[in-house]
């Protein structure tokens, strides 16, 4: 008798364990914030005046709640980012995020926004990176109601993952668009990437000063090599594609450097540099993609796929999703990679799981 209440006592732990495993295996931060463009961008345009908004049919054929405002057919980066940290949700966008959502994290990131404040003007209006950090100010603020105290809000933010990727439009939305801004006849490529890398380092520091202690700073990929670049903004001309993805290398280079500058300075915070151009080299059809060179929903002039328009059928097969953004499938390979480093040169000096662990 008592050998069988012994066992059925310890079949209802066995269960018990495995329920409660299962549905509050906490994330392994309590929150992760976003700053960045469309790559990232999960709804903040939406309500902007602007043409860089993708909250309209094909964008989010894939996603679960359909569209939302995310540039891709699916899941961006980080969103799978979110769910390899364990979130069991995605982390809500600053223009929607309400009371308590704002506890496991807010994204700010908008589509066009730069790290200078004129970057993707052309598209019509947009969060740049200073204005996403004056939200963050504003999210602390109401961190603080929640948790009662400065100090109690300091301490959930120095253990939050933090995600910083911006730049792209800096080049594609600015200085490769010389009728529409100035920079590309006042800087040369080198001191461009310069002034770039020396404004981020002002504003990354600034973040820190906020609580900021684990952050990931993504490199800029390939752009030039985007279905967008080459037929708009180069008309087809190869050294046109070359020039561009050779004037973000010294951009990556000074991220680089300026990964290594924090790590020294701020010894009580971890930065790492996620190496995305390095991770997209290399042939993609060993990964299953066929087409490399087209997006798969048709694409208006400005990149963005045309309104209510038929995307391809077999979407894993296609790196690009319209004629910029990377489809769910890219991405996923991407989010796995930053979060867990296959080869050594995807993460400096480390990867997503070593920094949050
Ligand atoms: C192609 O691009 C290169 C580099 O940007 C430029 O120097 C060259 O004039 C372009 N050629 C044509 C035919 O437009
Ligand atoms: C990024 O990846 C490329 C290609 O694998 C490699 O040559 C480069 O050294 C990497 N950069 C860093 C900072 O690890
Ligand atoms: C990380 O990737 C390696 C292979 O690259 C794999 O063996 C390992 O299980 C992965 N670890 C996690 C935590 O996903």
């Amino acid at each position: 008798m008592a050998h069988k209440i012994i066992k059925s006592l310890l079949l209802l732990l066995v269960l018990l364990n495995l329920v409660s495993n299962c549905a509050h295996a906490a994330p392994q931060v309590p929150c992760f914030f976003i700053f960045g463009d469309s790559l990232a961008d999960n709804g903040n345009n939406n309500n902007l005046v602007t043409a860089a908004k993708a909250n309209y049919r094909p964008y989010g054929i894939d996603f679960p709640d359909g569209t939302t405002g995310r540039f891709t057919n699916g899941r961006t980066t980080v969103d799978m980012i979110g769910e390899l940290l364990g979130f069991n949700q995605f982390i809500p966008p600053f223009a929607t995020a309400r009371g308590r959502d704002i506890l496991v994290g807010v994204n700010y990131a908008s589509g066009a926004a730069g790290i200078r404040d004129e970057s993707g003007r052309q598209l019509g209006d947009r969060i740049s990176l200073n204005e996403q950090l004056l939200n963050h100010a504003a999210t602390i603020n109401r961190l603080i109601q929640l948790l009662g105290t400065g100090k109690e809000a300091t301490n959930y933010l120095n253990k939050c993952l933090f995600y910083v990727s911006l730049g792209s439009n800096d080049y594609l939305n600015n200085y490769f668009m010389p009728s529409y801004y100035t920079t590309s006849r006042i800087y040369t490529q080198d001191q461009y990437a310069k002034i770039l890398i020396d404004q981020y380092s002002l504003q990354i520091r600034l973040l820190y000063l906020l609580g900021a202690r684990k952050v990931a700073l993504p490199g800029l990929g390939s752009i030039g090599s985007i279905p967008y670049s080459f037929s708009t903004l180069c008309r087809n001309n190869v050294s046109c594609v070359t020039n561009i993805n050779n004037a973000v290398q010294p951009f990556n280079a000074r991220l680089v450097s300026l990964v290594d500058e924090l790590n020294r300075e701020l010894t009580d915070a971890r930065f790492i540099y996620l190496n995305t151009s390095g991770m997209s080299a290399g042939d993609p059809s060993m990964l299953g993609f066929r087409v490399i060179d087209t997006g798969c929903c048709p694409a208006r002039s400005d990149g963005q796929c045309i309104q209510d328009s038929t995307p391809c059928q077999n979407r894993n097969e296609y790196v690009f999703w319209d004629a910029i953004h990377p489809t769910e499938a890219v991405n996923r390979f991407t989010a796995s990679r930053s979060y867990n480093a296959s080869l050594p040169s995807d993460a400096y000096p480390t990867d997503i799981s070593h920094l949050v662990n």
